[in-house]
């Protein structure tokens, strides 16, 4: 592909080029801040941020410090990461690609980040590492191609071919001490050491991107930073849904809950059961995203609804 005078390529990334892609990512700031205990931000200048600060402003590719052991875990585990590069060898844009199997999509090759830099936007790059991710996901036999696109990159995607709709989720909080302790589910706390109990559950809270990307991500957190926080795993033995309970890396006090689940009409009482969790934990609030067809069956419950996300897809067979 040519971009203006210089001629782009796309390749598998590997560890050695965590310094090039963390440059992309930062460079897609506009501006940094400091995360304060309680949960406001303050404007920060990068250079007087530390490396927990850099994560906080949009995750492990802000600092060479996280970015290196999670590019690490991503190529160890078998997921992959493409790059954009000039024929100087200067990284434009990075991709990653989760491959694993989601109980409603099939088997899916999931695009959990994509990134280019500003000076080399509308110039192809983007579309090429979709198209690499598209061949990969051919070559791995998977069923789609799916991303959790960005309002901004919607239209984007389209044009690299995801025109399908896969799901709407939208974001929403509640405070823990809002919901009365109702009847008490068995809990079971418990780590999960597979995908495998989880793949043909629903995942009905907390899916910001692919069951799969979101399970994987978390099984070896960022030494220093997201290995910090408080968590619970375990089933709702009764509900048959499994659970993880985590704290928010920008607000302290506050959970962020994920589920999957057999029974997927009972979120309601799997949200409840959740969030009665969470209190006797020591949260205070809790965040979750929830699938827009769920929505009806929460209703009146005290919770403050945010964002919706979309998430797109392209069937690869
Ligand atoms: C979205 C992003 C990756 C696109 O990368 P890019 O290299 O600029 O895109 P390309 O040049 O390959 O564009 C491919 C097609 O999409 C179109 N397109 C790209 N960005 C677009 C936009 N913001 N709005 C509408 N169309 C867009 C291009 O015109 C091109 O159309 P064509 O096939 O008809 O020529 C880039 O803008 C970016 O990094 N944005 C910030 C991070 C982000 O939003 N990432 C996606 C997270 S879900």
């Amino acid at each position: 592909m040519s971009a203006g005078d210089t001629t782009l390529r796309v390749r598998p990334a590997g560890p050695q080029d965590a310094p090039g892609i963390v440059a992309v990512h930062q460079s897609g700031v506009s501006q940094w801040f400091r995360y304060r205990s309680d949960g406001t931000r303050i404007p920060a200048r990068l250079e007087d941020l530390g490396p927990a600060d850099r994560y906080r402003n949009g995750g492990p590719f802000m600092a060479i410090e996280c970015a290196l052991p999670h590019l690490r875990r991503l190529l160890s585990s078998g997921q992959l990461a493409f790059v954009a590069e000039t024929d100087t060898e200067e990284i434009v844009g990075e991709l990653e690609l989760y491959i694993g199997r989601e109980s409603d999509w099939g088997r899916t090759a999931h695009i959990d980040m994509l990134e280019v830099h500003p000076h080399y936007r509308r110039r192809g790059a983007g579309k090429a590492l979709v198209a690499a991710a598209m061949d990969l996901g051919k070559e791995r036999r998977t069923d789609r191609l799916s991303t959790n696109a960005e309002k901004t990159a919607i239209r984007f995607y389209q044009r690299c071919g995801l025109e399908e709709t896969l799901a709407r989720v939208r974001g929403g909080s509640v405070a823990t001490d809002a919901v009365p302790p109702g009847r008490e589910n068995t809990v079971a706390p418990g780590k999960i050491e597979t995908y495998r109990p989880l793949e043909h559950r629903r995942m009905i809270l907390g899916r910001l991107q692919s069951s799969f990307a979101e399970w994987i991500k978390r099984r070896e957190p960022i030494p220093g930073i997201t290995d910090q926080l408080k968590s619970e795993e375990g089933w709702v033995e009764e509900l048959d849904a499994y659970y993880r309970i985590e704290e928010s890396v920008l607000e302290p006090g506050v959970a962020w809950l994920q589920s999957w689940t057999s029974v997927p009409g009972r979120v309601r009482e799997i949200l409840l059961a959740l969030i009665n969790r969470a209190r006797e934990l020591g949260f205070v609030r809790v965040r979750t995203v929830v699938d827009r067809n769920a929505l009806q069956a929460l209703a009146g419950l005290p919770i403050v609804w945010g964002e919706e996300y979309i998430f797109l897809g392209r069937r690869l067979r």
